[in-house]
């Protein structure tokens, strides 16, 4: 059995046993993507939808659901409002990032245009919005809208602390938290919101869901330097190409010596970065341990994670959830 199999486990686990629910969810997606007028529409997203993806955040907000014993449908819109979210968020970020593949696939941005992605974009976080409000929760709402704009805000923040190589690490969470755990804090926390739970068990499934994103992206972002893109779906280095400062270059940075300081500086503050540059990088950041660091840290989130867990009723689901926390740190896609 290779590593993959090894680490698909918990996430193949969940996705069997709610398989049901997500079935449900992805026939909302295919419903709710569709556009009388545009026709534009259905085919960037049916692009973006039909390469896969993990569904990791509806199956969070399903899971969510489940662990309280929840029995409607509404768990169904969520679960399908935050891949919406989410989607929309990818569509945006490739522009952003200029990034030429996702999901093993050409990025819309590559095959259209950043005009489509954009606008299409729009349109999914709209219906997003649409499909929250059906639940007639306020609640809900005011949950999901939050996580919109403080996604908006991270990627942002992002912006700004790209290229300054006096970014710490205490900004790079901030970044993270907002354009990656907010979106799994939401799942996690309208699912045990719907389902009824007490305050307690939503700020532990809240919590859960926050310490999970923070390890998921630290995870994403060593994987943009030591991945495959063939597994990964992704070019690798893009990152780099993009100048920004995620964990692993800014653990080198604050090793480097003058010389090395001259490289980073060259490379990510003035944009100057020549054939050969991306290895040397990758040699900077193996000679000071950047890549196993950064997955101790992660290694750390997910172990908050697990605990968060200690409010909720025990049972299969949650130790899905719990085991989850450790796929997110040893996945290789
Ligand atoms: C990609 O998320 C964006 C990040 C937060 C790194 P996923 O890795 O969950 O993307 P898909 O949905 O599985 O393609
Ligand atoms: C993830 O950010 C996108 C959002 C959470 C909005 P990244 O730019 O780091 O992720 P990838 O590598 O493009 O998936
Ligand atoms: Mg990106
Ligand atoms: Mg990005």
């Amino acid at each position: 059995m290779g590593m993959n199999d090894q680490v698909a486990k918990p996430l193949d686990r969940l996705s069997g046993l709610l398989a049901q629910d997500m079935a449900a969810v992805d026939g909302l997606l295919q419903q709710r993507m569709a556009s009388e007028h545009a026709p534009r529409i259905p085919e960037v997203t049916a692009h973006l939808l039909g390469a896969g993806g993990k569904r990791l955040r509806p199956l969070l907000t399903i899971a969510s659901a489940r662990l309280f014993g929840y029995r409607g449908d509404h768990h169904h819109l969520l679960a399908a409002t935050v891949e919406l979210i989410h989607t929309a968020t990818l569509l945006h970020d490739d522009v952003v990032d200029e990034s030429r593949q996702r999901r093993g696939r050409p990025t819309a941005n590559l095959l259209w245009d950043n005009k489509s992605s954009v606008l299409v974009g729009d349109y999914l976080l709209s219906r997003s919005f649409q499909m929250m409000v059906e639940t007639g929760s306020l609640r809900i709402l005011e949950i999901l809208s939050n996580a919109s704009a403080t996604i908006a805000e991270g990627e942002v923040l992002q912006l700004s602390a790209a290229q300054n190589l006096r970014t710490d690490e205490d900004t790079y969470i901030k970044v993270v938290r907002g354009k990656t755990a907010a979106l799994f804090a939401a799942a996690t926390e309208v699912g045990a919101v719907i389902a009824g739970a007490t305050e307690v068990q939503i700020r532990a499934l809240r919590d859960y869901g926050d310490a999970l994103g923070i390890a998921f992206q630290i995870v994403d972002d060593l994987l943009d330097y030591g991945g495959v893109a063939e597994t990964i779906g992704k070019n690798t280095g893009d990152d780099f190409r993009e100048r920004k400062l995620t964990l692993p270059v800014i653990k080198a940075v604050a090793a480097a010596d003058a010389e090395e300081r001259a490289f980073w500086s060259r490379t990510i503050e003035a944009g100057d970065q020549r054939e050969g540059d991306l290895e040397h990088a990758l040699e900077l950041l193996a000679r000071h341990g950047a890549l196993e660091a950064g997955r101790r840290d992660a290694l750390d989130w997910a172990a908050r994670a697990r605990q968060a867990l200690d409010a909720v009723p025990q049972g299969d689901l949650r130790d899905m959830l719990a085991d989850l926390a450790d796929f997110v740190t040893a996945r290789v896609a």
